[in-house]
């Protein structure tokens, strides 16, 4: 089969295009550097072309709802119009989340589903890289601080991107369908992330400061909507402990 994957040179396309290609499959990286720009929809109507399916990895939190909500519609609309299967990548638990961007992820699967063609949806949670980025930036020097009792359900990207290739070689949808969320193997308090982090680059555990939830986002993030709730989201991966002593003792990016 022939896969289109968008953003196919980021994080989790990368992955994505590796997983089709171990499967016997053909994968198209599309995204600016190879000539597709969904916002301008440049090179789309090219690329999707005889394609089987299209995986959406591409993004950019920089811009607003440029490409996480406009871009997206776009591309959703090309796609139906091809008669193309699309997959798309979301996030578990934006459906009441006041956060920004899981808005525009909420409204992003809305403009997939106006869009009328068949479209599988897969909401997976906070990637390891992230979830890391998210603690040491809640670091500062010997103490980490948590929202309430903060915690997420970090997940491995690759398995991630392993369930989104069985969905894109999988059978198409007749119309818009939610795949089951899929989420890491365990709940990790984002105290015990940042004392993983910390202590996997050889610094001491750090000592908590706890803050009280005080508005609509920091009460979201205290109760911990992101992680799924029991039995609903196929767990897999390494956990977040396996995937950190894989990783550099000094962690960069997200
Ligand atoms: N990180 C997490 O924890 C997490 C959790 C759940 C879901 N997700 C979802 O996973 C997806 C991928 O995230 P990621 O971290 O892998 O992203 P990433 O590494 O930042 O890669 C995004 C890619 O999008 C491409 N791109 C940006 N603007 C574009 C445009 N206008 N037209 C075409 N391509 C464009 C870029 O390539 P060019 O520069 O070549 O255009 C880039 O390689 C996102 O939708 C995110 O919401 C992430």
């Amino acid at each position: 089969m022939r896969i289109v994957v968008t953003g196919g040179a980021g994080d989790l396309g990368s992955r994505v295009v590796r997983e089709v290609t171990a499967r016997g499959h053909q994968a198209v990286s599309a995204s600016r550097r190879s000539g597709v720009d969904l916002t301008t929809g440049a090179g789309l109507d090219g690329v999707l072309t005889d394609a089987d399916a299209v995986v959406h990895c591409a993004d950019d939190t920089s811009r607003g709802d440029d490409v996480t909500v406009y871009a997206t519609r776009r591309l959703a609309d090309a796609a139906a119009a091809h008669g193309t299967h699309l997959v798309h990548i979301s996030i578990v638990g934006i459906d009441d989340h006041p956060l920004s961007y899981y808005r525009r992820k909420l409204r992003a699967e809305q403009g997939i589903a106006a869009a009328g063609g068949p479209a599988s949806v897969l909401r997976a949670t906070q990637f390891h890289s992230l979830t890391a980025f998210f603690a040491r930036s809640l670091t500062v020097g010997p103490f980490a601080v948590t929202i309430g009792d903060m915690a997420l359900q970090p997940v491995d990207t690759d398995f991630v991107a392993q369930r989104l290739v069985d969905l894109a070689l999988g059978p198409m949808p007749t119309a818009y369908a939610r795949a089951t969320d899929v989420a890491g193997p365990e709940v990790v308090a984002i105290t015990e992330v940042a004392r993983l982090v910390r202590t996997h680059r050889g610094a001491s555990a750090p000592r908590t400061v706890r803050l009280p939830p005080v508005g609509r986002l920091m009460r979201a993030v205290s109760e911990s909507r992101t992680v799924p709730a029991a039995g609903s989201a196929d767990l897999g991966g390494r956990t977040f402990a396996d995937w950190l002593a894989a990783q550099p003792p000094r962690l960069s990016g997200r």
